[in-house]
């Protein structure tokens, strides 16, 4: 409980009482979004631990580099809205943003752009790796094992505690990851892959490396481009979710960036978090038409059945994601560019979502489209094949991921992630030799 002054001040401390005793633990104050209770002495005050399975309810670090209000639906970068950026900004620009804290200046960002264009080429025994997967691959494994295997090219980034060391791996991250991943779907397509092109802003060069062939002129659509770049700003952080804090987690171990990353893409891949929006493709797949919507919903609404409407609900905003707002206007842009007739999958999930938000069940949970709803249907119109989908999301949230870990290990008294339990198992017992086992 806080304990509130009887001026009727903010509290400082809040008092834990346990039977007879008591403790007494500080308030942090944040800028922005609620206070939290400094327990880091509650072992040693009260002998026990606190019980948050998916730490739902644990601040696990500070951080000044992203905020969300889910209930106002309130995303800031740097304290710069989403909205904003996402219609004034570029990914790069933002990039920058999210990892120095500031808005470059003009010869700042031509310089960063500068190193992501110089870095984003693969050292060329990478193209070697290619061959050792299936060509069945899913993108996303070749994309967790290339990033984890850049750490053996540049065995420099092992060296965390230089700045120098720690922004060189910063930039070739960001550079090199959306090279790997379009590589990783030219590979299963069995198509040559595309080096990247100085000429070209980030989106317009990841676009090309997806889409170029050698024997055909690719020219980059801008309003695409701009659809990808949008896309990208609108993934690129998102403070301490599941692939955010396990990248934390294992740079907490004092692990090499690249193997965070890889940690934070394998957590990604997950249909709960970054799989999602390919999971909303298979849903509507799946839902087929508008007559079957009422028994899909059913479904989800029996909780026996373990289906959930994919694309819907998130851990932290419950009104409205803003991000999901952005992203439908971006649809029907790409839609009107490309001259698209109207495509009835597309129907079927304005008509799938005009259903859900007024229905008692999902009203009651405050579940309401995600940024996943909408993206999938974006990417689909691009021609961006689904198994993709995640890898674009990866591509995006590595600068968030390089900028969340660059920021734990330059926290002072930063030390190793490591939460308790609450043990349910056998007590002691002693070995029973097999041949005594019944
Ligand atoms: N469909 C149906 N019911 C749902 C859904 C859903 N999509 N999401 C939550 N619920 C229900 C739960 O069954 C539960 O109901 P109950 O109270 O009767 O038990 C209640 O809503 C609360 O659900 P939780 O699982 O506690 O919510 P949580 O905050 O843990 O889950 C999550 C958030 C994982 C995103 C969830 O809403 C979900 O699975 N959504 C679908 C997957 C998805 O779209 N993920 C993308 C998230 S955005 C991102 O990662 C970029």
């Amino acid at each position: 409980m806080a304990d509130h002054d009887t001026n009727g001040s903010t509290p400082e401390t809040a008092t834990l009482s346990i039977g007879e005793r008591s403790a007494v633990f500080p308030i942090l104050k944040g800028n922005l979004g609620p206070d939290v209770i400094d327990i880091r002495k509650l072992t040693a005050d009260t002998q026990m631990f606190s019980f948050d399975p998916g730490y739902g309810e644990t601040a696990s670090c500070r951080s000044a580099i992203t905020f969300i209000d889910g209930d106002e639906g309130v995303l800031l970068h740097r304290g710069y809205p989403i909205e904003q950026l996402a219609t004034e900004a570029s990914f790069t620009e933002t990039a920058y943003l999210l990892v120095y804290g500031e808005l470059p200046t003009r010869e700042d960002y031509e310089r960063f752009q500068q190193d992501l264009k110089e870095q984003a080429l693969l050292h060329e025994q990478i193209r070697n790796f290619f061959n050792g997967f299936r060509r069945d691959a899913h993108p996303m494994a070749i994309l967790c094992g290339t990033v984890a295997a850049l750490s053996a090219f540049y065995p420099d980034a092992v060296d965390i505690s230089h700045e120098a060391s720690r922004d060189l791996s910063t930039r070739r991250l960001i550079a090199k990851v959306p090279t790997i991943a379009a590589w990783a779907y030219k590979y299963t397509v069995g198509e040559p892959f595309v080096y990247p092109d100085n000429n070209l802003s980030f989106s317009e060069n990841f676009l090309k490396m997806l889409f170029a062939k050698p024997n055909a002129e690719y020219k980059v659509n801008p309003v695409l481009a701009r659809a990808i770049d949008r896309i990208l700003i609108l993934h690129a952080d998102h403070e301490q979710n599941a692939s955010t804090s396990t990248v934390r987690l294992v740079g907490s171990t004092g692990s090499n960036p690249f193997a965070c990353i890889a940690a934070g893409i394998a957590a990604l891949w997950g249909p709960a978090h970054g799989g999602a929006n390919e999971a909303v493709l298979g849903m509507l797949a799946q839902i087929g038409t508008r007559e079957n919507i009422p028994s899909f919903i059913a479904q989800v609404k029996d909780r026996e059945s373990g289906v959930r409407l994919m694309g819907f609900g998130h851990r932290v905003y419950k009104n409205f994601d803003p991000r999901a707002k952005i992203m439908e206007q971006t649809y029907h842009e790409v839609v009107a560019e490309l001259g698209l007739k109207h495509d009835p999958m597309f129907d079927l999930a304005a008509e799938l979502e005009k259903i859900a938000v007024n229905d008692p069940y999902f009203v009651q949970r405050r579940l309401y489209p995600n940024v996943d709803f909408y993206s999938g249907l974006i990417l689909k119109a691009m021609g961006i094949p689904t198994s993709m989908f995640t890898v674009l999301f990866a591509v995006a949230r590595t600068v968030g991921w390089v900028s969340q870990w660059r920021e734990m290990i330059e926290e002072p008294g930063q030390r190793i992630g490591r939460p308790r339990q609450l043990y349910v198992g056998e007590a002691r017992r002693d070995y029973i030799p097999q041949c005594r086992r019944s």
